[in-house]
């Protein structure tokens, strides 16, 4: 890097002297005497005024600057109204870095096209806001968990049991070898662990071989997980809802511009620091999804997306929906003591129609139902043995939870679909660039 080029941010804090800056040409526009370019870098946008009088003999490479090239730039800053951030650096010196021809990305600004120039598309005003909002969650995530006492765990990725479900499991090509899958999830790797750890978390990527084509879902995405030992129920649904008070909170902190530039309202996020979040059963949610949204739903049945969206737009903080019935849940989730038909799981729905965010449970420790449930789901528990020791030796009331960080972004950034809170998503449809 060179050290004495500061961010175009730095050179507006410190106005009214000479800067050197360097960036990418964000516009231009210009006459036969003067060229005005914005130049923007991570920080921020400015405007830059090249005068044909300083710089009669160079004329022609300015004139021929266009969008994205990349130049160093001497000259002085000075407050100026007009400017679209209040800032304007008449410009002394400059050398172009690299040039750009016909940037793609003008006029054609439709779906499919940003997605097949997508590795251009980072570079717009909206993927720059979006990115550093994920880094603050990442972040925020990582520090909520470091803050209270959990290790940073890892399991692996290519694993040889399902954790979710067969029905969405990615196959790999694994040396010829059979059932090997990438992971959905690391918790049947992370549950050995907390024998050892007792706190632990990771952020890794999990994988879906999702065939739907929703706004909320990936079959790539980074998946923020924890698991606890020596804890209840509640203790779970406790730490989900500190963890998106922090996550938010820090976001508020750090990414007012970002979400100004979304045109995030911000008063959407504000209830989800300073209020309770919403705690219901399933049973109690299909009272109210009846009652209050005219959409019954027969006991038994899972929520669909359409009626979480409903659900969660009666309330401007997240549900915490808790004990599902027992048949549309995991395997390893434990059925409660109080209603054995029912699940001591808990969905956390995001508000203004955005849906589920993370999903948790306290687990099973009774091995013979782990086995009739794994039985009932078709699956062998020969092919679970490593599991099935964590409830032989010791075993202990443990629980954990994992949430979506796309679908978290999603939230926070008001985006319409999950796709864009991900730098190259990746879709039952898409998988390039
Ligand atoms: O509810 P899920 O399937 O739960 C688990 O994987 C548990 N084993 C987690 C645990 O207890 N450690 O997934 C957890 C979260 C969901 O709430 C959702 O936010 C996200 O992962 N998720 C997806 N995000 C994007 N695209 C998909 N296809 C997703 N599937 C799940």
């Amino acid at each position: 890097m060179a050290t004495n080029y500061i961010s175009i941010q730095d050179a507006i804090n410190q106005a009214s002297k000479t800067v050197s800056i360097h960036g990418w040409v964000h516009r231009e526009r210009g006459s036969n005497k003067l060229k005005f370019v914005t130049l923007r870098d991570s920080s921020n946008l400015i405007q830059c005024v090249f005068d044909r009088a300083v710089f009669e003999k160079r004329w022609d490479e300015i004139d021929k600057l266009q969008v994205e090239a990349s130049l160093r730039i001497t000259g002085e800053i000075k407050k100026d109204e007009r400017a679209l951030t209040g800032y304007e650096i008449q410009v002394k010196d400059f050398e172009v870095i690299g040039k750009s021809e016909n940037f793609p990305i003008a006029k054609d600004l439709s779906i499919e096209f940003l997605a097949d120039n997508r590795h251009l598309w980072l570079r717009s005003r909206k993927m720059t806001a979006i990115l550093k909002i994920r880094s603050t969650v990442f972040g925020a995530i990582d520090e909520f968990f470091r803050q209270n006492g959990f290790y940073e765990y890892h399991s692996p990725i290519f694993q040889a049991v399902q954790c979710e479900g067969g029905s969405d499991l990615f196959s790999v090509n694994y040396f010829d070898q059979k059932d090997v899958f990438l992971s959905q999830s690391w918790q049947l790797y992370a549950e050995p662990a907390i024998f050892s750890l007792e706190k632990i978390y990771t952020i890794a990527p999990s994988f879906r071989a999702e065939p739907s084509k929703t706004s909320r879902h990936l079959t790539e995405y980074w998946h923020a997980e924890m698991e606890v030992a020596w804890c209840e129920f509640k203790d779970i649904q406790d730490c989900g809802e500190k963890l998106l008070k922090h996550v938010v909170k820090k976001v508020l902190e750090k990414n007012k511009e970002e979400l100004k530039i979304l045109e995030r309202d911000i008063s959407k996020l504000e209830p989800i620091v300073k209020k309770p979040f919403v705690r219901m059963t399933y049973t109690e949610a299909l009272k109210i999804l009846k009652d209050k949204c005219k959409m019954p739903v027969e006991w038994g049945k899972d929520l669909r997306t359409i009626e979480e969206e409903k659900l969660t737009m009666l309330y401007d903080v997240p549900i915490i929906c808790t004990n599902y019935p027992k048949k549309v849940k995991a395997f390893y989730m434990m059925e409660d003591p109080q209603n054995p038909d029912t699940v001591q799981g808990c969905d956390f729905l995001a508000p203004e129609g955005h849906g589920e965010i993370i999903g948790g449970s306290q687990r099973e420790h009774d091995l013979e139902k782990i086995k009739n449930r794994l039985r009932a789901q078709g699956e062998n528990p020969k092919h679970y043995e490593f599991y099935l020791d964590t409830r032989r030796y010791g075993s202990v009331p443990h629980g954990g939870f994992g949430l979506g960080v796309e679908r978290v972004v999603k939230w926070i950034c008001g985006l319409e679909s999950i796709k864009d809170a991900i730098p190259f998503p990746r879709t039952m449809e898409r998988y390039k660039p």
